[in-house]
């Protein structure tokens, strides 16, 4: 898997003057970590001074195939050569085969390609609001999960359970109930017939990797085709390859299908790209004019993403044993280091809960060549790429091992 790096950028500046030209240029949103990234290649990147750290947070699950993967690099540079954008006045020859690989692959019918995960979002509301709006002009509630999370924009705050988040923003959407994870009989009470969509993350991932169970999941379709409702499915973290299944969903035996399903990150591997796939129940809410997007679905993202699509069917198996390994390993450093109260997650998303706050040993982990990061305060999280190895899982559970070693319980 080399690449070579034909005229790699020569370093000519330094992680402080970065972080004061930002300082003084950007908005104060982010709290980064002191480190910049120059390169990376396989699992690994590298800093402005070439130390080499070993990346299980890909990005927030974007990298999926890493850094610089030999396929990828040589379609990019294919495309940029040919054509980058071409907006949705015209046609080019990737968005159509990517749109009929994903409704293949989903078990749904149709796409709309998009930017990013929240945009997916924004157009599933949408569907629900002009299918509610179309049966009745009180059908526009929204049912959707405490601790979820699904973006930043208006809509995407409104159905996300978590007040942190929306707090200095409302008031937001109305009509939006929030129920706890687990539990089928608030979901029964809170879905009626003005019910227009139930949105459910198959695994919260910002929430802290807590997968649904069979029961509510099947619960919530019984009661979306009851009340005749669209039920949508958050894959944007959860999805695309992450588990070891295509989509989430399909871990369940038998299926269960929602009508909208959202993903974004890992799809075209860095170049944004964020796809909603529905049937055609929730298809016909769209009438020409209705949505659209200016750069959703360019050539470049959409044949990156199709070169993806090979390259996962070729993973799955793996993204499967090697996430398995990884859980039995942390399940090991679990009997040691007694702090660690659960191990979660499927496929290549994982969550280690912690007794006490992981961040410090985040940023110890970055000392050691290690990135990781933390959710939900306690919850250390893994979004590793799919091209992650067992020796890489063995290197970053020596990491971890001699961190959670060192590791403090506060008193
Ligand atoms: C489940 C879920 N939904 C939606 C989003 C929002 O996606 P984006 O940041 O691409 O807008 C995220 C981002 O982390 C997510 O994890």
């Amino acid at each position: 898997m080399e690449t070579t790096f034909p005229t790699e950028p020569e370093v000519t500046t330094s992680l402080e003057q970065i972080q004061e030209l930002e300082r003084t240029y950007l908005l104060q949103n982010y709290a980064r970590y002191p480190l910049a990234l120059h390169r990376g290649r396989g699992c690994y990147v590298y800093d402005l001074s070439g130390n080499r750290y070993l990346d299980l947070i890909s990005g927030i699950g974007v990298n999926s195939l890493g850094y610089a993967h030999p396929r990828l690099t040589k379609v990019i540079r294919q495309q940029a050569g040919l054509l980058l954008h071409t907006s949705n006045l015209y046609y080019h020859e990737y968005q159509g085969k990517l749109a009929e690989r994903i409704a293949k692959l989903s078990g749904l019918a149709r796409c709309f390609f998009c930017n990013s995960g929240t945009e997916a979002i924004e157009g599933a509301l949408k569907m629900v609001r002009a299918h509610g709006n179309s049966i009745s002009p009180t059908k526009h509630e929204i049912v959707s999960l405490e601790n979820s999370f699904h973006g930043r924009t208006f809509g995407a705050l409104s159905i996300t359970g978590q007040p942190k988040y929306r707090k200095d923003f409302e008031p937001l959407l109305t009509g939006v109930h929030f129920v706890p994870r687990r539990d089928t009989r608030a979901l029964e009470a809170a879905v009626n017939e003005n019910t227009a969509g139930i949105a459910l993350e198959f695994i919260q991932g910002e929430g802290g990797i807590y997968p649904l169970c069979d029961r509510f999941v099947r619960k919530a379709r019984e009661l979306a085709d009851r009340f005749n409702a669209l039920m949508i499915f958050d894959e944007i973290q959860c999805g695309v390859g992450r588990p070891g299944t295509y989509f989430g969903y399909q871990l369940l035996e038998p299926q269960v299908l929602p009508d909208i399903m959202v993903a974004a990150k890992p799809m075209a591997c860095g170049i944004p790209l964020g796809v909603i796939a529905v049937n055609e129940k929730a298809a016909a809410t769209i009438k020409p004019g209705m949505h659209g997007s200016t750069f959703g679905g360019g050539p470049l993202a959409c044949r990156v993403a199709l070169e993806f699509f090979d390259i996962l069917e070729e993973l799955l198996p793996s993204i499967q044993s090697v996430g398995g390994y990884f859980r039995m390993r942390l399940t090991e450093l679990a009997r040691k280091h007694s702090f660690i109260k659960e191990i979660r997650g499927q496929g290549l998303m994982i969550g280690v809960e912690l007794e006490f706050s992981g961040k410090q040993l985040v940023t110890d982990g970055m000392k050691e060549g290690l990135l990781f990061n933390c959710t939900h305060e306690t919850v250390l999280r893994f979004l590793p790429p799919y091209i992650l190895t067992e020796q890489d899982v063995d290197r970053a559970i020596s990491v971890l091992n001699k961190l959670f070693g060192a590791a403090q319980r506060p008193v």
